[in-house]
């Protein structure tokens, strides 16, 4: 193993999209093709499995320096009223594009911080959704919470609007990996959020665990666990540090390099992590991600229906996801797009009947059947081209990276089907790469991605 940390440790995207952020063709995306695509997608989704919202809610009241979400830091909370009437503003924008009443068969709070808004105004924006919407009879609610300003108000708030899962960030129980981080995590608090969103009637709990941190030691990896085994969460995302200090915004320049755990040492804290998890009831879904069998997350693994999109892991398939806010970025299956990044430019622009967008890319049918193969790797670890419409003419070249791969014991490869191996499992990313046309074409000059392993 430790041979193949070094020879498959490099620079890769963690394929929330395919193709990915950086291979967007900006040059040939507009407005308007975007919403024409928003437009089909909506005609086939609404009818079958319903829409997904991802809101996107930047605040935060201190800045932990390991984070590379998109976010601002502000200690006041005057900001919070515009900016959820934008948003409720930008999805009216929406809205005015499609023929029928929405079915919200998904929606997830992310940011920054959710619960930096009061429990009101996050009721308030959801009311505001719902007024234009219909929410799905099975449909997933979700959020983020940071554990040390959830409230029980918050909790049963969100609740009260239909939410049923939440996730929390822990990190790491390490006073000194903490400190490094600049993020104080008690584990009262996680204990406290947990225990009442148990009590309030949350169907799944998720804790998020990040392994590679500054000055994080095994030792710390394997106390982390334990601890959270105290309180079972029902998913666990078990994150891969990504060092990606030249993002802006990120404040990831608090540490040296020298201070984080590479190569087998980090290599070593995902192994031990993965095997004390596995051996406490959860399984291992796609990549990160740990649930209990009792979790919708596992069901969706086991009946095929598990999805990936900028949210992460998904046992929605919906083909059609609005992102608002802040440098969201929608998928509408034919394309993408995302929003300005800037809180004021994004609030000028939706209060001006403008849907905010920067940047985007419509799909080619090359990128079509490409994305398949790197949903299905990502999803349930094999693909298979066998099948006409997901024959690539450059499949050539495309085996073979993959034949070195097969020789390196990754991957199976058999008459058109590919199945990455149990020891090939963490090296999920080098194997999508393989598919990956654009990136192989030409590796980016700059710094862009996190490293694989
Ligand atoms: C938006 S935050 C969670 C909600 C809330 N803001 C909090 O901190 O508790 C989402 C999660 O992304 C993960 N994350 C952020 N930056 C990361 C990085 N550089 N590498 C790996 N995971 C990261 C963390 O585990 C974090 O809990
Ligand atoms: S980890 Fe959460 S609280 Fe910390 S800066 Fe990132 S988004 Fe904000």
């Amino acid at each position: 193993m430790c041979s193949l940390v070094q020879k498959y440790n490099v620079p890769g995207p963690r394929y929330t999209s395919y193709p990915t952020v950086p291979f967007w063709d900006i040059s040939t995306f507009s407005g308007k093709k975007w919403e024409e695509t928003v437009k089909k997608s909506f005609h086939a989704s609404n009818s079958t499995t319903g829409i997904s919202l991802y809101i996107h809610l930047p605040f935060c009241e201190s800045m932990c320096t390991f984070c590379g979400c998109h976010k601002r830091i502000t200690k006041r909370h005057d900001v919070e009223l515009p900016y959820l009437k934008s948003v409720i503003k930008e999805w009216r924008l929406y809205t005015a594009l499609f023929d029928d009443r929405p079915i919200i068969k998904e929606l997830h709070l992310g940011g920054g911080t959710p619960t930096f808004f009061s429990p009101e105004n996050l009721k308030f924006l959801i009311e505001g959704i719902l007024r234009i919407a219909n929410k799905a009879t099975d449909a997933s609610f979700s959020f983020e919470g940071h554990p040390n300003n959830t409230t029980k108000e918050h909790l049963q708030a969100l609740y009260d609007v239909g939410f049923r899962r939440v996730s929390f960030g822990v990190q790491d129980y390490n006073e000194t990996v903490q400190k490094a981080i600049n993020r104080i995590q008690p584990f009262e608090n996680v204990r406290n959020v947990t225990q009442w969103s148990r009590e309030i009637g949350y169907e799944s709990v998720s804790h998020d665990i990040i392994f590679g941190l500054p000055h994080q030691k095994l030792e710390h990896v394997v106390h982390t666990i334990e601890r959270t085994k105290e309180l079972k969460p029902d998913r666990i995302a078990f994150y891969s540090y990504a060092h990606v200090p030249w993002l802006a915004g990120n404040g990831q320049r608090g540490y040296n390099d020298a201070d984080l755990p590479a190569g087998d040492e980090k290599r070593a804290q995902y192994e031990m992590g993965k095997k004390m998890l596995q051996t406490s009831g959860y399984q291992e879904i796609g990549m990160d991600h740990f649930a209990l069998e009792t979790d919708a997350l596992y069901q969706a693994m086991v009946t095929g229906s598990l999805h990936r999109n900028f949210m992460g892991y998904t046992s929605s398939n919906t083909h059609l996801m609005v992102g608002l806010g802040a440098s969201s970025i929608s998928d509408s299956w034919y394309g993408f797009a995302q929003n300005v990044k800037n809180v004021e430019e994004y609030q000028n622009l939706v209060n001006n009947n403008i849907i905010p967008l920067y940047r985007g890319h419509i799909l080619t049918e090359e990128d079509q059947i490409i994305r398949r193969h790197i949903l299905n790797l990502m999803c349930q670890f094999k693909t298979s081209w066998s099948a006409f419409k997901l024959h690539l003419p450059q499949m050539d070249s495309i085996l073979e990276r993959l034949y070195e791969l097969a020789e390196d014991g990754i991957v199976e490869i058999t008459e058109g089907n590919l199945k990455i191996t149990e020891k090939g499992r963490p090296f999920v990313r080098n194997v999508c790469m393989a598919f990956d046309l654009p990136l192989q074409k030409k590796a980016p000059e700059t710094k862009l991605f996190s490293m694989t392993v």
